[in-house]
Order: structure tokens, then C-alpha cells, then sequence
């Protein structure tokens, strides 16, 4: 398929000029009014832009930063046309952002290969740019399965299993929605939630995995998950990691200031952790674990109801009532698998 060029002078005789020059290789398209240039640009999206810089009332630089201005034609090369012998002119117009200029009278020979030129570099340059788009996203997504197996390996450690938080990132992310999140936030409590109890890992397995209740001290040590998690977060520059850190240190808070380990009161407490203390709960219950049976639905939902205010936020609580569907459909589509 032949690339696509936007010819633009306000000279009939130069438009066919550049036409006839042109037409056997590229789509030519040609505009003569310079109030229809952007349109004309942001139609055909060309491959390339030729503009003369003398356009009568509008000069080509105003075109041009008109063109630059807009994400939707930025990236198109503009070559500018120019008189003879007029290197100020020339400067200026690689100073406005041109690839490059062309003097009259124009040289056909020259013409194609200036125009030749610059779709390969454009071309090149899209491909380095896919490149490392590409590439970004990789990295991106590589960070994003380290957090996932981090939060897993926190959770198997303490007999829970890798669904249970994935399905605390799935929750939270529908809660925050609820709540009226940017997409951008709804994203990053998604992806650190699942980080909630990372600290898990510094809990000595005899304080851990004991079947039975725990005593005071082993209570109190147990409660350090929180605080552990904390510091392993610490001093992370990322947005993901620090929302992380603030869930894994107040997840354990509650609404009345009667958790910890800090004993902070409502709205003191992060709105990432208030959100991920009730999915915690809810998913806690209703699923099953080695040491009980799954709590049914109706019991769970009691109690959530019954904590509104007290260990939940009311609003968060108003909001996970509100989205109960989609609660229950995450949990359904991510069910645990035992092995
Ligand atoms: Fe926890
Ligand atoms: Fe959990």
C-alpha cells in the first residue's frame, strides 16, 4: 500500500507542481486552504506533511504548531517548503520542529529522496517506539507476578491458599470502584492487596501454624505481621509498593480504634486498608480452610452487617452490600483449588 502525503500551499501551481512530482509513488493529498490543513490531517492521518511557509494571512509555522499541539497528528514529519536562499528562514524552521525543508524551485530528484528519507526514519522510529512499549509492559507485568507470588507465598505459609489473594485484590479493586475511584486507583489497590499479609513470613511457624488458640505473648507476636510487613515495604519509591505497605501495616485496624496495631480510629485509617479489612473477613469466613469448614453465606454476611461501624467502615460496608453480585461472582469464578 502506497504511504499517504499532505501537500499544503496556498499556490495552485505549486499544489501541482508537487502532485505530478509525487503522485507515481505516494497518495497525494493536497490542500490549498490553510484553515483546512489540520482537518485535512486529522483525516487522513498522513504518512508525511509538506507545507509551504508562506500561506498568505497564516504562516507554515503556525500550521505546524497547531499540528504539534494535537496527539493526534504530533507524530507526523513536516517537512517545510522555503524560498531559495533564505537560510534564517531555514534555521527557523528546523527550530519549529521540521524534520527538514525544501527550496524552490524543487528539484524532483530531490523531493522523493528528503521524503524517502524521513518515512524510513518515522518508520524506524514507530518501531523503536512498539519496541519499547512493548518492553515497558513486560517489565510492568513481571513486577506485577513478583507482588502476586509474594502475597501467595505469604498466604501458603499460613495454610491459606493462592486464590484467597487473588480474590482480596479482585474484591477490593470491585469496592473501590463502588466507592468512586479513578480507574488508575482501582488498578493499584488490585495489585497491592494481594500483598496484605506479606509480614506473615517473619512469624515463626510454631506461632503460625499452631492448632490451637494462641497465648498472650504468642498473640502479640503473631500481631507483628502487620509491622513486619511494614518494614519489609519500607522506603519502596513505586505507588504500587507504597500502597502495599499502608495495607500491610492497617489491614488489622478497625473502624472504633479497637484494632492494631496501632489502634487508629476511622478515617485515620487508609481507605486502601479499610476497603481490604472487610474483603479479608469476608473471604476469610466464607472459604474453606484445613482447619473449617466455609461459614454459610448468610452467617458471613450477618456478621459484616453486624461489625458495620465497629470493626468496618459503614460506607465501605454500604458499598460491599451494594455490590454483593459481583462479590459473589468473583468468588465464584475463583474458587480455591485443593490439592
Ligand atoms: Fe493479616
Ligand atoms: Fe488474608
Amino acid at each position: 500500500m502506497k504511504k499517504s502525503v499532505l501537500v499544503a500551499d496556498t499556490s495552485k501551481i505549486n499544489l501541482e507542481i508537487l502532485e505530478e512530482i509525487l503522485d507515481p509513488f505516494y497518495q497525494v493529498i493536497a490542500c490549498s486552504d490553510p484553515q483546512e490543513i489540520e482537518k485535512q490531517a486529522k483525516l487522513h492521518k498522513p504518512d508525511l506533511i509538506l507545507i509551504e511557509i508562506h500561506l498568505g494571512e497564516v504562516s507554515g509555522y503556525e500550521v505546524n504548531r497547531v499540528l504539534k499541539s494535537d496527539s493526534k497528528t504530533r507524530a507526523i514529519p513536516v517537512i517545510f517548503i522555503t524560498a531559495a536562499d533564505q537560510p534564517e528562514i531555514e534555521e527557523k524552521a528546523l527550530e519549529e520542529g521540521a524534520v527538514d525543508f525544501l527550496t524552490k524551485p524543487l528539484r524532483p530528484t530531490l523531493v522523493l529522496a528528503r521524503i524517502k528519507t524521513h518515512l524510513l526514519l518515522a518508520d524506524r522510529s514507530h518501531l523503536l517506539e512498539e519496541q519499547v512499549a512493548e518492553k515497558t509492559r513486560e517489565v510492568l507485568e513481571t513486577r506485577l507476578d513478583i507482588i502476586q507470588i509474594l502475597g501467595k507465598a505469604a498466604e501458603f505459609k499460613d495454610n491459606e491458599t493462592g486464590s484467597h489473594v487473588h480474590r482480596i485484590g479482585l474484591y477490593s479493586e470491585a469496592l473501590a470502584r463502588g466507592y468512586g475511584f479513578e480507574p488508575e486507583n482501582c488498578g493499584l489497590i488490585r495489585h497491592a492487596a494481594p500483598m496484605h499479609d506479606i509480614g506473615k513470613i517473619g512469624i515463626p511457624d510454631s506461632v503460625l501454624l499452631k492448632p490451637g488458640k494462641l497465648n498472650e505473648l504468642e498473640w502479640q507476636i503473631m500481631q507483628t505481621h502487620t509491622t513486619i510487613g511494614k518494614d519489609i515495604l519500607e522506603n519502596q519509591t513505586s505507588t504500587l509498593l507504597q500502597a502495599a505497605r499502608i495495607i500491610a501495616y492497617q489491614h488489622h485496624e478497625k473502624w472504633d480504634g479497637s484494632g492494631y496495631p496501632s489502634k487508629l480510629k476511622g478515617d485515620d485509617i487508609h481507605i486502601f486498608a479499610r476497603i481490604v479489612a472487610l474483603v479479608d473477613v469476608f473471604d476469610a469466613l466464607s472459604s474453606k480452610r484445613p482447619y473449617k469448614e466455609p461459614w454459610p453465606l448468610e452467617k458471613t454476611l450477618q456478621l459484616i452487617k453486624a461489625e458495620r461501624g465497629i470493626q468496618f467502615d459503614p460506607h465501605v460496608t454500604d458499598i460491599f452490600f451494594e455490590n454483593l453480585n459481583e462479590i459473589l461472582n468473583i468468588q465464584k469464578m475463583n474458587e480455591d483449588i485443593f490439592v
